[in-house]
């Protein structure tokens, strides 16, 4: 086994806090009261938009409110059925259950990870309302491909955009291209306010119903506290907006790094074969959230084994996404018994995927440990 000299664990995940997001915090904690009590959210939604060439945008508590809000203002109910692929966090497809709509597990792209259009379109059925594709790790599917098919057949879009920001399709933001786009800020992400998160949209209609359902159903602005609508309560505060701003402000170097560190990756693991790394199509920019490794099945080692041999060695890993019509929140759904039979690609390619450690606080010295850590595992060394 590998005996290089670290210290200390090294995590999964983790932000890049400067004295900028420390001072911007500061004020907000200061200043953001009263008459400013919004000074910070107004600015904050304002960059994001101009980031995201989109017309608004909503600061949220988390990106599962985002994505609720999204199926509400989208007009999805009980009874209709919403498509997500099989492979994404829980959170993507929790908000169809909290709608009463029906959950649809549709399979990945065996390159990307992410939904294929192909697969998209053979779930559709008069019932589906919508399909929330996921730019998964970072990458982003054919979004064109996608929109095509929502577009034949009268589907809206809500692009899940929790773990890419910064990324490109064409050129174009991710995030910005369905009838709504959802963005988490969680401590894990390339942009973090804690917890937190945002919805966008060009759709005015949208935009409105969202800002009405997200403050217990009155107009934004009622000063009579009188509610027309029983709704929710998706508010994110000024701290987090102040540190939202400031890391918004910096996403620029936010992102190149999250490219440099998939870069050292890349350049170790270069010398083994059959381990695939994540793809970033020519028509694709992918700010690898969090890089990931798919090993070869006839290595014969399962990602439990992989993550406690890395958790020997001092080394965060997480498991890549089971299939959620494998787990067992979804076992004894209809859809999901369809779904372990067709999704042949999420079903071969998930036993076999760990997530490295990605944190922005990783060094080029971790990264070769970790890379040294896992060849030796694979007996490469
Ligand atoms: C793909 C995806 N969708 C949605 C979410 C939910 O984000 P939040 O935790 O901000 O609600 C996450 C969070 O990890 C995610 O990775």
């Amino acid at each position: 086994m590998y005996k290089g000299l670290i210290m200390e664990r090294i995590p999964i995940s983790g932000p890049w806090i400067t004295q900028k997001e420390i001072d911007y915090v500061t004020d907000a904690v200061t200043n953001a009261w009263y008459s400013k009590a919004n000074m910070y959210h107004e600015r904050f939604e304002k960059a994001f938009a101009e980031y995201l060439g989109v017309r608004f945008a909503i600061s949220l508590p988390s990106c599962t409110s985002a994505i609720h809000l999204s199926l509400l203002a989208l007009g999805v109910g009980p009874g209709d059925e919403v498509i997500v692929p099989d492979i994404t966090w829980i959170a993507s497809a929790a908000p169809i259950a909290y709608v009463g709509g029906i959950t649809v597990f549709a399979d990945i792209d065996p390159k990307t990870w992410c939904l294929s259009s192909e697969s998209l379109e053979e779930c559709i059925t008069p019932k589906t309302k919508a399909v929330i594709p996921v730019d998964l790790y970072g990458n982003m599917p054919d979004m064109d491909a996608i929109n095509d098919v929502a577009k034949h057949h009268g589907i809206a879009v809500i692009e899940d955009a929790a773990e890419a920001i910064g990324s490109e399709f064409k050129g174009k933001k991710a995030g910005s291209f369905g009838d709504t786009g959802v963005f988490s800020f969680h401590g894990s992400k390339t942009l973090t306010t804690g917890e937190g998160g945002m919805l966008v949209t060009n759709r005015e209609d949208v935009y409105r119903r969202s800002l009405f359902l997200r403050d217990h159903g009155r107009r934004p602005g009622d000063k009579m506290f009188f509610n027309a609508e029983v709704a929710y309560k998706y508010k994110m505060s000024s701290m987090q907006a102040a540190l939202g701003l400031a890391q918004l402000e910096r996403i620029e170097e936010l992102v190149a790094h999250k490219r440099r560190i998939f870069a050292w990756y890349e350049e170790e693991l270069a010398d083994v074969d059959r381990l695939a790394l994540n793809y970033e199509s020519p028509e694709t920019k992918n700010t690898y959230w969090m890089v990931s490794a798919i090993v070869d099945r006839q290595f014969g080692i399962s990602k439990e084994r992989l993550m406690e041999l890395m958790d020997k060695q001092n080394i965060d890993c997480r498991p890549f996404f089971h299939p959620l019509s494998s787990i067992p929140a979804y076992q004894n759904l209809e859809q999901a018994r369809q779904a372990r039979e067709r999704n042949k690609n999420a079903y071969k390619i998930s036993p076999y995927g760990i997530n490295l450690p990605s944190g922005l606080n990783i060094t080029k010295e971790k990264v070769d440990y970790v890379c040294k850590a896992l060849k030796e595992i694979l007996h490469l060394q």
